[in-house]
């Protein structure tokens, strides 16, 4: 195992440890425990906050993975991966939106975007969940050189 695989693998687990969260949360919200229903969302912001971190700074130190399967597949690989970029883009806008709503107390708002924003965070972390296995189970590509070499013109 190499650091190629294990950052990725923890960092998956974050993006479904959030879900999982968001899930319960939205459960206990439903069940008007709303002290308890804070606490899980802002523990599932925390996860999502930690995925990002590890995400971004393994893109920048260790570099990303291509795409290790058929040329054939590959378009529709891309098409998938942009498509999840772009729910998980809108998922932050959303969550942040969600959350700013929830501390100013403006609960009307609060629920409604609560409800599209979770339902965003799980096609997100499913879609995560599929690129993953894609690539680093199913088809484990080449290594791309990390950002920072860019950036230092190594
Ligand atoms: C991104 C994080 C959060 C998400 C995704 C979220 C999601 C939701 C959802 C889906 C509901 C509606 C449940 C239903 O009736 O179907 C809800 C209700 C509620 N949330 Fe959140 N929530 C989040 C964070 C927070 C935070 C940080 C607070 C408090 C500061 C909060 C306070 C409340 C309250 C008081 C309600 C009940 C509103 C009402 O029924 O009038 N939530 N939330």
């Amino acid at each position: 195992m190499d650091w190629y695989f294990i950052f990725p693998t923890i960092s998956t687990s974050f993006i479904v440890i959030s879900a999982v969260l968001v899930a319960i949360g939205w459960g206990l919200a439903i069940r008007r425990r709303l002290d308890a229903h804070k606490k899980v969302m802002i523990a599932a912001a925390i996860a999502a906050i930690i995925f990002f971190i590890i995400y971004s700074s393994r893109t920048v130190i260790i570099g990303n993975t291509s795409w290790g399967g058929p040329d054939s597949l590959k378009p529709y690989y891309i098409t998938f991966l942009i498509f999840h970029i772009v729910l998980a883009t809108v998922a932050a806008v959303f969550g942040i939106t969600t959350l700013v709503l929830g501390f100013k107390s403006k609960y009307a708002k609060h629920r409604k975007w609560g409800r599209i924003t979770s339902i965003i965070w799980f096609f997100t972390a499913i879609t995560g969940v599929a690129v993953y296995v894609l690539l680093y189970l199913m088809y484990p590509g080449g290594h791309m050189k990390p950002l920072i070499h860019a950036i230092l013109g190594w």
